[in-house]
């Protein structure tokens, strides 16, 4: 499952997928993300990673967050992304690897992202919470960003699957993944970073990404629905959820 997921993610994001995120306008997710980033506070000097980073999106934030005084890195699997990032942030330094395998020493990290990953890597979900704990400062923050509601995902999808508005193509698993298992459940990933000694500061629920992809599609006009959309902030009326947790203690004490 962990090799088929992986191959399915490198497949889209070294064809269409680099393409798609390195060009979208991201503006309500850039406001959702910099509530979340408002939290974080770090002394100077600290490093941060983002895992799956993409284009670089949310370590562009964070470098504006923190005004310079900080170590900035990338990691993601695809060289195509890593090329766009690299484009993008000039300052950091990014590296192409597995998320559940970082190149960094333990507990030197005062900030962990992944924003609009942990559904695409679905699989080893355990291994990926384990190293950020592992790399993760003693009250070093990780922020988990733009994860599918099940909920609403669950309801969305059983309506596609009605009017047979299901995608096809095992091709584009990567970006359809939240359709096949409409996402992990809230309860679960809180259960499983209680396991890792982090206690979750914030819980938000959101429309941003949806709001982006209508500004995206139909230009002014959206603003007309975004108006709505982007005061759903509840779990039954949310497309996705972002939390923010910090961890409690040392693991390796
Ligand atoms: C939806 S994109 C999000 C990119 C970025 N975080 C953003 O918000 O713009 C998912 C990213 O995760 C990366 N990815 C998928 N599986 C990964 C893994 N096992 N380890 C590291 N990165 C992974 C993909 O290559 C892709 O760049």
């Amino acid at each position: 499952m962990k090799r088929k997921v992986l191959e399915a993610n490198l497949r889209y994001y070294e064809n269409e997928g680099w393409q798609r995120i390195s060009s979208s306008n991201r503006r309500q997710m850039a406001a959702h993300l910099r509530q979340l980033i408002e939290l974080i506070e770090l002394p100077a000097g600290t490093c941060v990673m983002d895992v799956g980073t993409g284009a670089g999106f949310a370590l562009s934030l964070m470098r504006r967050h923190l005004r310079g005084y900080s170590t900035l890195l990338g990691a993601d699997i695809s060289y195509k992304m890593l090329q766009c990032a690299k484009g993008n942030e000039k300052e950091a330094t990014f590296v192409q690897v597995e998320g559940e395998r970082l190149p960094i020493e333990s507990e030197t990290c005062g900030a962990v992202f992944f924003v609009s990953v942990l559904h695409h890597v679905y699989a080893p979900l355990d291994t990926l919470v384990a190293e950020s704990a592992r790399i993760l400062c003693v009250k070093g923050y990780l922020v988990i960003a733009q994860e599918p509601n099940r909920f609403v995902n669950g309801a969305l999808n059983y309506f596609r699957k009605l009017l047979g508005l299901w995608p096809a193509e095992e091709t584009t698993m990567a970006e359809y993944h939240q359709f096949k298992t409409n996402g992990i459940p809230i309860r679960s990933l809180i259960a499983r970073l209680e396991q890792f000694d982090f206690d979750v500061l914030k819980i938000h629920y959101t429309n941003a990404a949806l709001a982006d992809e209508l500004e995206n599609k139909l230009g002014g006009w959206a603003r007309v629905f975004n108006f709505f959309l982007l005061h759903l902030q509840n779990p039954l009326c949310s497309l996705s959820y972002s939390l923010v947790a910090q961890k409690r203690t040392s693991r390796n004490q």
